[in-house]
């Protein structure tokens, strides 16, 4: 079974033995793959929409995992089950997986969660943190032309600065090449508005100013 590159990215942060829910699973193809080339995994293929279920059920069967993967119908995080060892949530906006991961009773059995969220990866960062997660791995993908971030969290405590949450210690640590050129053009992006902000604006040019001056660190 052939999944894009950012997905087959997401898959390998999950290991032999686990215990997952892909929350907005779609036709669950994360699922099967993992199931397919991982030994004893368990899904909860979980989405708020019944279409996409339609599709994920025809998928499991014909890869006959019905034992595997149980889809379930569901808000967020309210289809997890005490098994449940591991979070993956991908493809969806930033505010949306913080609202589905506020939640610390639901999410106390949870060692592992591995998100891509579609932007506002800063304030999603910020959330995990405070949940009392830390920031294991940090990774950018890029497909047909979009680059997605994917950030794995494990269970712990660790104290993070301003530039790290904005733009990420790992992915700051490691400055692969896709990483600086978006750097890169988010300097030139936060010039050209500073540019454009009237003189008599003066805290709006200050804050810029030292956002500007945050990004040069890296
Ligand atoms: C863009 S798709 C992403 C599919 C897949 N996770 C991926 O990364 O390719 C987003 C999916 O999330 C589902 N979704 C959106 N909000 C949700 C929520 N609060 N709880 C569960 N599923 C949700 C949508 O129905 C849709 O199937």
């Amino acid at each position: 079974m052939k999944i894009n590159n950012r997905l087959k990215a997401i898959s390998n942060y999950i290991e032999d033995n686990s215990n997952i829910i892909d929350v907005g699973c779609d036709h669950s193809l994360l699922g099967i793959y993992l199931c397919l080339n991982r030994n004893n995994i368990k899904v909860i293929a979980s989405d708020i929409n019944k279409n996409p279920l339609i599709q994920a059920k025809a998928n499991i069967e014909k890869y006959n995992l019905y034992d595997k993967i149980e889809v379930k119908l569901g808000n967020g995080i309210d289809t997890i089950d005490e098994k449940t060892d591991t979070i993956v949530i991908s493809g969806m906006g930033g505010k949306t997986i913080i609202d589905i991961l506020n939640d610390k009773r639901k999410i106390k059995n949870i060692n592992k969660i591995v998100l891509s969220p579609n932007n506002d990866i800063n304030l999603v960062r910020k959330h995990l943190i405070k949940m009392k997660y830390y920031i294991s791995n940090e990774e950018l993908i890029k497909e047909k032309g979009i680059v997605y971030t994917i950030l794995e969290f494990k269970k712990g405590k660790k104290r993070y600065n301003k530039l790290e949450i904005l733009y990420g210690p790992i992915l700051i640590k490691n400055k692969e090449q896709l990483f600086l050129e978006l750097i890169e053009n988010e300097k030139k992006r936060l010039k050209e508005i500073h540019k454009m902000i009237p003189k008599n604006q003066i805290i709006k040019r200050y804050k810029l100013k030292r956002e500007i001056k945050l990004i040069n660190k890296i």
